[in-house]
């Protein structure tokens, strides 16, 4: 009877020590995991949201703060025109004509890489924006007119964390918008796979100068592509670039990239020749809807005609003809500029 009873205890204690040692086992493993976890989320939280504080210094009400979703803006469309530090009178004529009180559901950023920028450059930018907000600086590009691709997948890369938007358009600081007409257009295009802009299909490959193509050999021309002066992607195409920045070719022109990136996709390229975005102006028309080119007089001048009369140009005029694209025939066939009818 008492060896039962102690063979029973000491069965008991063996369980019960084997349990205890599994429970603090247990304990230990969860408090660990819990601790990584508040680390890294927190840490992960924080870094964002102080990022944000410094790139927007908008965000000063903590308690807020830990309400923000991931993206902490969120807007239909955002604008992003290619800026450099000195060019602070293009900004001023941008935001004076064309941007002059943009609706809400628009944001406007001029990008500007200030990686290698002395401070005092800083202090003037900072200042800027202090009172525009409409700087995207992009702490570690430094400008140089060589790596403007690489701009703008660094510009991408940070729209597609911090904002939420459903479509992107890129211009220049020679550029001139009309917002209100883009929004309205933007209604009925598709939402998801939108690549709108003027294509070009059979441009000759740069061989000399600022824009040459040393290692391009996909084809005897560039890919068909939205020529740089003003296009639109919808948000999805911003993040597949952003997802695939690592293996994706950089060319030395942004246009001809982001073309060639998009070239093998099932998406909508939608050709407009109300975009006068091409290198040269083709001229005036009231339809237009992007016109690059524009020096700082042009900008003043069509927004002052909008203003007055609801029409963009003084006189409509032509320089040279332009075309609509024809997608059923080879691209060295696409483009051809033999009909005046067209703007
Ligand atoms: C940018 O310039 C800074 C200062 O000259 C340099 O340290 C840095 O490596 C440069 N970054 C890139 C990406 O070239
Ligand atoms: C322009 O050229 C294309 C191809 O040669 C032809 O099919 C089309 O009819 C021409 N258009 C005009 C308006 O001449």
């Amino acid at each position: 009877m008492l060896r039962r009873i102690t063979i029973l205890e000491r069965r008991l204690s063996h369980h019960f020590s084997t349990i205890f040692i599994c429970g603090i086992f247990l304990t230990l493993g969860m408090l660990i995991f819990m601790s990584f976890c508040n680390m890294t989320c927190e840490d992960k939280m924080s870094t964002a949201l102080h990022k944000d504080v410094l790139e927007d210094g908008e965000l000063k009400n903590s308690n807020i703060r830990s309400l923000i979703p991931a993206k902490k803006i969120s807007t239909f469309l955002i604008i992003l025109i290619m800026s450099v530090p000195r060019n602070k009178q293009n900004r001023a004529v941008i935001r004076e004509t064309w941007a002059n009180s943009l609706p809400n559901n628009v944001i406007l950023k001029f990008v500007i890489g200030v990686g290698d920028l002395a401070a005092d450059g800083k202090i003037l930018l900072n200042e800027e924006n202090d009172y525009y907000k409409d700087l995207l600086m992009l702490q570690f590009f430094n400008e140089s007119y060589t790596s403007l691709t690489e701009k703008l997948i660094e510009s991408f890369k940070w729209i597609d964390k911090n904002v939420d938007f459903q479509f992107l358009f890129k211009g220049d600081e020679d550029t001139f918008v009309r917002v209100s007409v883009l929004l309205e257009e933007l209604k009925s295009k598709p939402k998801t796979r939108l690549y709108w802009g003027f294509f070009d299909g059979r441009a000759h490959i740069k061989t000399k100068g600022k824009w040459q193509e040393k290692d391009w050999f996909l084809c005897d021309r560039y890919l068909p592509y939205a020529v740089g002066g003003g296009y639109v992607l919808s948000s999805d195409l911003v993040h597949y670039v952003v997802i695939n920045s690592k293996v994706l070719k950089v060319y030395k022109s942004e246009d001809v990239s982001v073309g060639t990136w998009l070239g093998p996709l099932d998406i909508a390229r939608v050709h407009d020749p109300r975009f006068n975005t091409e290198f040269r102006s083709r001229g005036c028309f009231d339809v237009y809807i992007v016109t690059h080119k524009q020096s700082e007089k042009d900008m003043r001048t069509l927004h002052f005609n909008l203003k007055e009369t609801g029409r963009l140009c003084n006189q409509e005029i032509k320089y040279r003809n332009s075309y609509i694209y024809n997608w059923k025939v080879p691209p060295t066939q696409c483009c051809i500029r033999n009909d005046s009818s067209v703007p």
